[in-house]
């Protein structure tokens, strides 16, 4: 894989399609038929289903962005693959009828309706264990093992009841259909709404960017810029599929529109209109770059993460 510097015919579709390619050939890799044949039926159907790959993308994008004249895809890949499968857990759980109740997702039908619930639960129980065993025993030994060890515990923080799992919970609490019987839902607020987005998806995109640049030995500096960038991105990335769940149609987006008003989710459009959410997309992009580019070092110069956070925002699925 060509590794990418900076330069001004930098083509992000070539480069991402690029990159889609390698994922999708390791992500097949890590998930060659097994036995109970179901379960594993079930976790490849979720998992390469398509989807964007956009935490994927995100990881090996910082790991160039560290290191742009090295090829770094191996030591990356592994961690960039292991998030996949932590995503595609989220979602065959957040489709399930006690969560979301979604019939649709990536032009296809959900997990548990082609698997049944049971499998569905299974299958992304399997999934998270299955992410945790590619990511410490696929990463090249040149990572030194105290490197990994801290990835492995960032994955499950930002995973876990701190991260995404929590942050569902708090989505739920917020949504007209549930009553966890602490909160009080006329009192949502863009603190409240930006902890849940910030939780239930900007962790783990946050953790996408954070790992590939902690792989490939970033410094301390590049580490904590690139955890900001990863916040913002991931609100944003937020606050983009709420405004798509009301301007998106079924077949761009693979999923069924209108859900979250029908819900009665605590959403961005919800609160600030789809006006007021693109002004705030609109702000967070600025936010974003300007992180990128006053860093000074070689994260600045890297293309990628500029178009990545665009991307993130201006997406039509
Ligand atoms: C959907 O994520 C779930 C959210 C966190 C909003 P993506 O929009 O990244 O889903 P895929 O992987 O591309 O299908
Ligand atoms: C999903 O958020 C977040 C996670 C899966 C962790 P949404 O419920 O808004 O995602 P979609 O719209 O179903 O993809
Ligand atoms: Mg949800
Ligand atoms: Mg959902
Ligand atoms: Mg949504």
């Amino acid at each position: 894989m060509q590794p990418t510097t900076s330069n001004s015919a930098f083509n992000f579709k070539t480069y991402a399609s690029d990159r889609r390619v390698i994922i999708e050939e390791r992500l097949e890799q890590y998930l060659i038929h097994n036995e109970p044949q179901k379960l594993w039926d079930s976790m490849r159907y979720s998992v390469l289903s398509g989807g964007k790959r956009l935490r994927a993308l995100l990881c090996l994008a910082a790991a160039e962005a560290i290191k742009p004249n090295e090829d770094v895809s191996n030591l990356v890949l592994p961690c960039a693959c292991a998030i996949e499968m932590v995503h595609a857990m989220s979602l065959i759980h957040d489709d399930l009828p006690s969560m979301d109740n979604d019939d649709f997702r990536r032009g296809k039908l959900t997990n548990h309706k082609v698997f049944g619930e049971a499998m569905a639960l299974l299958a992304g129980d399997a999934l998270l264990m299955l992410a945790n065993e590619i990511l410490i025993d696929e990463t090249p030994a040149k990572v030194a093992p105290s490197i990994l060890l801290s990835v492995v515990k960032e994955l499950a923080i930002a995973t876990g009841a701190h991260g995404m799992v929590g942050g569902q919970v708090e989505d739920m609490n917020f949504t007209g259909a549930f009553d966890l019987g602490h909160a009080n839902k006329e009192f949502v607020d863009e603190n409240i709404l930006s902890s849940i987005h910030r939780r239930k998806t900007g962790a783990l995109i946050t953790f996408s960017i954070w790992s590939g640049a902690k792989l490939v030995g970033a410094d301390e500096k590049q580490l904590i810029d690139l955890k900001r960038f990863g916040e913002i991105l991931g609100l944003a990335f937020q606050i983009t599929d709420d405004l798509l769940d009301v301007t998106g149609d079924i077949n761009t987006l693979g999923k069924t529109p209108g859900k979250d008003e029908a819900s009665q989710k605590a959403t961005w459009v919800r609160l600030f209109g789809i006006d007021g959410s693109k002004q705030r997309l609109k702000e967070l992009e600025s936010e974003g770059l300007s992180i990128l580019e006053s860093n000074g070092t070689e994260i600045g110069s890297a293309p990628v993460l500029k178009e990545l956070i665009k991307y993130a925002i201006n997406r039509v699925n």
